[in-house]
């Protein structure tokens, strides 16, 4: 079957033609055929260099022997059984010991439904309906996580709306959003709000926003002064911005953390962990009219194979080494882009840090908010992906790029002189 032919019949049986909300242009389109390490080919026989990793989840690159391994060994005892079986009690164990936060788990699927049920073990555990969140963050797809995230216009806070059709619109009554990094207007609407919020909800590293020092800390103190359940979306950073994740990173232990990407080890894996007394929400042993007692449930959950992988994983993760290497990829990234953008006259900013980064066409001098990533010329960065893309760097056109353990400093130099010869022959000359 050829490339084309592989296109066409996607395009055909795929509604838009893509797995969802990650699509590329026709120019840039491609079919993966497999990945390698940090390389990843398609059916066409092209190479690239893999800056997207899956979306995260493939932080040791493609086809790792040890999570091969895992893996192989785990199929052949068995792919699913509801029970208890002890890959996903040895990984459950882990992410306990490493997620600061961490006394009960429930392994679920994916990132999404984790949050929902965090969501609803808040809303259970308090008796209260509302949660505050940050405009322009990510939580999944859930119908009570899509209100607020991405609003076509910022500064509407602290209403929102249904981020996109089908999701009730009443539901957004209870979903509150003020801006990143404002202390001020967060403590404002928990105020005015006394009594009626179940949860705060914070993506540590919000897309490629970095928390300012002293606003986790504040948050923390607004949650625990007004009995509000703080919950670490950790789904990018867990495991990924340090072995403790950005609970450690930026020194603040939420109630709750949700997991995902990371500890998959590329299967379907994710987990709700934390406060012993909330998690217990979720304790199947309540009697069913217990109002406190919450369904979190699901053909998949504890899934062995997920959970061999993702132990595989942490495995290599733990190695010492491992989080200095993906800081000095990430810092090398961001220093050198930075000098580019200034040596070629191109405004940018590189946000995030460590193996999250991405870049923002802006005048702006610091990302702190939604309005600063709303400001950034979308257009501009579309094109500079795209370029890569054709150039053999796998990035999305749309959002950050990770790095990853199989990235080796040749990978960053091929990186880093695509970028410039996009940034000069194309950006530059775009205004
Ligand atoms: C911060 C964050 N939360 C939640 C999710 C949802 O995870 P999933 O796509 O596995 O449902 C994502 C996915 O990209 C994410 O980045």
């Amino acid at each position: 079957m050829t490339h084309t032919a592989l296109l066409e019949r996607a395009e055909r049986v795929f509604v838009g033609g893509s797995n969802g909300e990650f699509r590329l242009p026709p120019e840039a389109n491609l079919v993966v055929s497999h990945g390698e390490g940090a390389a990843l080919y398609d059916t066409a026989g092209r190479s690239y260099i893999d800056f997207l990793l899956g979306s995260g989840p493939m932080i040791l690159g493609h086809g790792h022997p040890d999570v091969v391994e895992a893996v192989t060994r785990q199929i052949s005892r068995g792919t699913t059984f509801m029970a208890l079986n002890e890959p996903s009690i040895r990984l459950a164990e882990r992410v306990i010991e490493a997620a600061p936060c961490g006394e009960k788990i429930r392994l679920v699927v994916t990132g999404s439904e984790s949050i929902q049920f965090a969501l609803r073990a808040a809303r259970a555990y308090t008796g209260r309906d509302r949660y505050l969140r940050f405009e322009g963050g990510w939580h999944g797809v859930s119908d009570s996580a899509l209100h607020g995230g991405r609003t076509l216009k910022p500064g509407t806070y602290p209403a929102t709306s249904p981020d996109g059709g089908g999701i009730p619109r009443s539901w957004s009554g209870d979903v509150l959003a003020t801006p990143f990094n404002d202390v001020e207007r967060a403590a404002e609407v928990v105020e005015r709000h006394r009594g009626e919020i179940a949860a705060m909800v914070i993506e540590p590293l919000q897309r490629c926003i970095l928390p300012r020092p002293g606003f986790f800390a504040a948050m923390r103190e607004l949650a625990t002064r007004h009995g509000i359940v703080l919950i670490f979306d950790e789904i990018v950073t867990g495991f990924r911005m340090a072995w403790g994740g950005a609970q450690e990173r930026y020194g603040v232990i939420p109630d709750l953390a949700v997991y995902g990407k990371t500890i998959s080890g590329g299967y379907p894996m994710a987990a709700i962990c934390g406060r012993e007394d909330v998690m217990d929400v979720m304790n199947g042993w309540r009697p069913a009219d217990d109002p406190k007692r919450i369904i979190a449930s699901g053909t998949f959950n504890g899934y062995p194979v997920g959970a061999a992988a993702g132990l595989a994983v942490l495995d290599v993760l733990e190695r010492p080494g491992t989080y200095e290497r993906l800081f000095a990829m990430g810092d090398r990234i961001t220093r050198e882009v930075t000098a580019m953008g200034r040596r070629l006259s191109v405004p940018l900013l590189v946000g995030g840090e460590g193996p999250v980064l991405q870049v923002l066409f802006t005048s702006d001098r610091e990302i702190v908010d939604y309005g600063s990533m709303f400001r950034a010329d979308k257009h501009k960065a579309y094109v500079f992906g795209v370029e890569l893309i054709k150039r053999g760097l796998f990035v999305s056109p749309y959002e950050k790029i990770y790095l990853s353990l199989a990235h080796t400093d040749d990978h960053i130099d091929r990186l880093l002189q695509s970028m410039e010869e996009v940034l000069r022959d194309v950006i530059a000359k775009m205004d």
